[in-house]
């Protein structure tokens, strides 16, 4: 129970303060979705370049996971603390931007 709650605090706290809602989001030009998706959704734990590893999340310019993989860790999260987005992320299309763009992060 406290590993969830500390697994999730910073996940909160982001979404309560700051950034874009989803329909905020969804009007941007499509170039720059996938960034803004992350920003809101990802940063606060993986950081915008992806390195930052808040919370123990997991350093994403180094990750070696293929696309199906990526996206199921996106959508379904992990007992490792990676929260799920599966209702989040809106619509088929943003989870293949925001995929895009996590890909993007790799070195
Ligand atoms: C509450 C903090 C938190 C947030 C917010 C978060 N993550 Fe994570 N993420 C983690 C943690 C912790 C792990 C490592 C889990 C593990 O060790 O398997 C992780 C792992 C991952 C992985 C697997 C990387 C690998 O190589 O194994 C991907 C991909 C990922 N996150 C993408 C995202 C994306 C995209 C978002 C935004 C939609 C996001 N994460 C939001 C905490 C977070």
């Amino acid at each position: 129970m406290r590993f969830t709650l500390t697994a999730f605090l910073p996940a909160i706290l982001f979404f309560c303060s700051c950034g874009q809602s989803i329909e905020e989001i969804e009007k941007l030009p499509i170039d720059e979705k996938g960034k803004a998706l992350y920003e809101n959704n990802c940063a606060s734990c993986h950081g915008v370049d992806g390195k930052m590893g808040n919370s123990g999340a997991k350093d994403l310019s180094e990750s070696t996971l293929t696309d199906q993989e990526t996206i199921n860790a996106i959508l379904y999260g992990n007992e490792k603390g990676m929260p799920p987005f599966k209702d989040q992320l809106g619509s088929e299309e943003n989870i293949t931007l925001l995929l895009a763009y996590v890909k993007s992060l790799r070195k």
